[in-house]
């Protein structure tokens, strides 16, 4: 008889944001007069800018006309994005990244899940801990991870990096050689950033053990200070070792619409074969291109209106960031990022856990949030706010925490 993927049985039973939406929705169930403000899964809140939304009245109406009807688009993207992406996100910030080394897909989340098939089946990886989910739970399904140890939190065959306040939220590399690293910056959940020294570490270890680093800067338009790089590009060497995903979610709203891109150097090698032509194939076999909409959708993110328009989004969230960061340091916590990112990281209270915590907020504050645990070992004792509410919920949120 046939048998499934037993790997998929290792996993917990639902994705972390899963678990978190069903035990709200039950409270909510049980409480429906109470107010529930979500702080928990990074999804904006804030409509699509006006420049975006022309785009896409635009682009809708070329599809009712078969003269400008668009049918599938070429799997590894228009031409029109690709371009636009190279200049202005890469050659304009001194990366030599060409166009054709840019593959548009429905979001980062899927590439950074999809980009192991790539890598051979015994690849080692080494992940930030805590880190964002997708990147272990998509080894798991492959089964490159071993087995899971309740008592640890952690899988036998990967190669863990804590990041705590003692290192200042900085991986350090590792004593084992993976063959895949995982860096995401400005992190997620931690809203830390690596700054262009500390980058360069990992560029030049990658280089020099053979490994891939993979590369995820969904949150790059947040960052705000001049020391952290925006692109791995710009770090000398890294063409040769790492590929990068980019996402349009954070930076213009898109979580509903879906775009994002991947980034893979032609001089990427392993072992003399280029890493950019199986990801093409893979891409070329697997995705049928992102909606032509969409695709000009994400061209207004790169015209001077839109740019305009999305410093404004991103400064709003950041408002966010700066009330929650000031109103738990206020209310007595130790709180870290919200700087470089949209992300609040706080210590929860002694004696707690980070599940408690989750339970105690909802329960007492009714404010949702992410629990640092189920981003791995090392986040436990630690908990998640992001600035993506809209600002009122998220004064009221902080003042409900403050007055616990
Ligand atoms: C998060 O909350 O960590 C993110 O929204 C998840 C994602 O971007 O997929």
């Amino acid at each position: 008889m046939v048998k499934l993927n037993e790997n998929y049985l290792k996993l917990p039973g639902s994705y972390l944001f899963s678990t978190i939406g069903k035990k709200v929705a039950a409270y909510s169930a049980e409480y429906p007069d109470e107010k529930v403000i979500r702080l928990g899964i990074g999804d904006v809140t804030q409509p699509l800018v006006p420049a975006i939304i022309q785009a896409l009245h635009e682009a809708v109406e070329e599809m009712g006309h078969a003269e400008t009807f668009h049918g599938y688009a070429p799997d590894l993207g228009y031409a029109f994005l690709r371009e636009t992406i190279a200049e202005k996100d890469y050659q304009a910030r001194g990366c030599e990244i060409g166009a054709d080394e840019i593959f548009i897909s429905d979001g980062a989340k899927s590439d950074c899940g999809n980009i192991q098939e790539i890598f051979s089946a015994d690849a080692r990886i080494a992940v930030c801990d805590p880190v964002y989910p997708v990147y272990v739970d998509s080894n798991v399904m492959a089964g490159r991870t071993g087995e899971y140890d309740e008592k640890t939190g952690t899988w036998s065959n990967v190669i863990y990096m804590p990041c705590t306040a003692e290192n200042g939220f900085v991986p350090q590399l590792p004593e084992e050689t993976p063959d895949l690293i995982y860096l995401c910056v400005p992190n997620n959940p931690t809203g830390t950033a690596l700054t262009r020294e500390q980058l360069a570490v990992w560029v030049d270890y990658a280089n020099s053990v053979g490994a891939v680093i993979l590369y995820d800067a969904a949150y790059e338009a947040y960052i705000a200070q001049d020391d952290v790089p925006h692109s791995i590009y710009e770090i000398p060497g890294a063409r040769t070792c790492a590929i990068e995903f980019r996402s349009f979610s954070k930076n213009a709203g898109f979580t509903g619409v879906r775009l994002g891109f991947t980034v893979v150097p032609k001089d990427l090698k392993c072992g003399g074969v280029m890493a950019h032509g199986l990801w093409a194939r893979r891409h070329g076999t697997k995705f049928n291109g992102a909606p032509y909409i969409v695709q000009k959708a994400a061209m207004a993110v790169y015209s001077e209106e839109g740019k305009a328009q999305l410093k404004d989004q991103v400064a709003y969230y950041m408002r966010n960031a700066k009330v929650i960061f000031d109103g738990l340091k206020e209310a007595g916590y130790e709180v870290y990022g919200g700087i470089n990112a949209p992300y609040i990281w706080l210590k929860v209270p002694e004696g707690m856990t980070s599940w408690d915590f989750f339970d105690y907020l909802l329960e007492k504050a009714h404010v949702v949030g992410t629990p640092g645990s189920g981003f791995g070992p090392s986040g436990e004792g630690y908990f998640r706010l992001t600035a993506f509410g809209n600002y009122e919920n998220t004064v009221e949120a902080i003042d409900r925490i403050k007055n616990l």
